[in-house]
């Protein structure tokens, strides 16, 4: 049986900034991506500042210990509140010192009673839409944004299922990957492993058989699932008997730019990326441990990761980057299997579907 073909996207879809231009106040707008980990942020006070889609952000703990986020924008005259990481109990604007409690109201600012029916009551640091799964805060610009359970059914619950400790976890190490490509080629070469066998020997041999990887769509979710290789071939000791689930490969990437891993052996790890302009985006591995204790396996698998499949991911997404911008590239058709299974780019098909959505309308 075969199936019609599907060509892959056009290499503009890729490469023109007006599409990227459309995709930042559109689709990054309103779509959810990680902020970071609540448990950088244990304490009253404690901030961490991003960017998305263009805009700083910051996330900060409140009295009642739970976590805002906020613009990063002074409701004065637009100055950024807060830099970097902290601890603040005031929130005050460095440029002319109007201040703002954890809860985002204006307290006070040199002089405004100097002003005639200055209503403080009124003025107040915009909200930004969180929902936190298991610790992690992910961001949303969209103030109507559908909760994350609507558009990633299911994936909580499989999460706490397949990291037992996933509530005890913190993170351990970030590991940054500038690459020269635009973000929807990283996500896709990250969405298939129809190249993993030719490209990806050490995750092919010592973590997974590719031979049972496949990966299907749940709601806004692309879920990876695999069988590891035989406990004597993993580049790392797992004890099969802890739980159900320790023996297994699974992996949630959430549209459009953030994916959960769990390898086998219960190990969390995480990609996300940022759009930086349509030729260049950022990645970052991010590696957990039960309360941020040190661990050797898992800063050995940092390394591991970063040395080969990350490595050699870098030099596959540059090249094809480039490709797209080639006058000779016409795009081909996606490999569809209906049978689906580790050589076929099904996953790339409702990728580039949610991508044409999101920029063709
Ligand atoms: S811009 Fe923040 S106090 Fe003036
Ligand atoms: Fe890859």
């Amino acid at each position: 049986m075969t199936t019609q073909v599907t060509l892959s996207l056009d290499g503009r879809y890729y490469t023109d900034p007006a599409v990227f231009d459309i995709e930042q106040k559109g689709l990054l707008a309103r779509t959810w991506q990680f902020a970071g980990h609540a448990a950088t942020i244990p304490n009253v006070g404690d901030y961490f500042t991003f960017q998305l889609a263009g805009e700083n952000l910051f996330c900060i703990r409140d009295r009642n210990h739970d976590i805002q986020c906020y613009y990063n924008v002074c409701q004065h005259r637009a100055h950024q509140l807060v830099d970097g990481a902290g601890n603040s109990k005031v929130i005050v604007c460095p440029y002319h010192a109007w201040s703002y409690g954890l809860d985002g109201k204006f307290m006070a600012g040199p002089n405004v009673n100097a002003v005639e029916g200055f209503d403080k009551s009124s003025i107040c640091l915009t909200s930004v839409k969180i929902d936190i799964m298991h610790g992690f805060i992910f961001a949303n610009l969209d103030p109507d944004a559908k909760p994350m359970d609507d558009w990633f059914p299911g994936v909580r619950e499989e999460l706490a299922a397949h990291v037992p400790h996933i509530d005890r976890l913190k993170p351990l190490e970030f590991v940054e990957v500038p690459e020269q490509c635009n973000w929807k080629v990283s996500v896709e070469n990250y969405s298939e492993c129809y190249h993993c066998s030719l490209n990806h020997k050490t995750f092919s041999t010592g973590v997974v058989k590719p031979e049972t990887y496949d990966i299907q769509p749940q709601g806004y979710c692309l879920r990876h699932t695999t069988e590891c290789q035989n406990l004597d071939d993993m580049t790392y000791p797992i004890d099969l008997d802890a739980n159900d689930y320790a023996g297994v490969y699974s992996s949630w990437f959430l549209w459009p730019m953030f994916s959960f891993q769990v390898y086998p052996g219960n190990v969390l790890n995480t990609y996300h990326w940022r759009a930086i302009d349509a030729d260049h985006c950022m990645l970052w591995r991010g590696w957990y441990s039960i309360d941020g204790n040190e661990s050797e396996v898992m800063r050995k698998l940092a390394i591991q990761d970063r040395e080969t499949t990350v490595e050699e991911d870098i030099g596959l997404v540059q090249s094809v980057h480039k490709g797209l911008k080639s006058r000779g590239y016409r795009p081909g058709p996606l490999v569809l299997d209906p049978a689906c299974g580790v050589n076929s780019e099904h996953s790339i098909m409702h990728l580039q579907k949610w991508m044409r959505e999101a920029i063709d309308g």
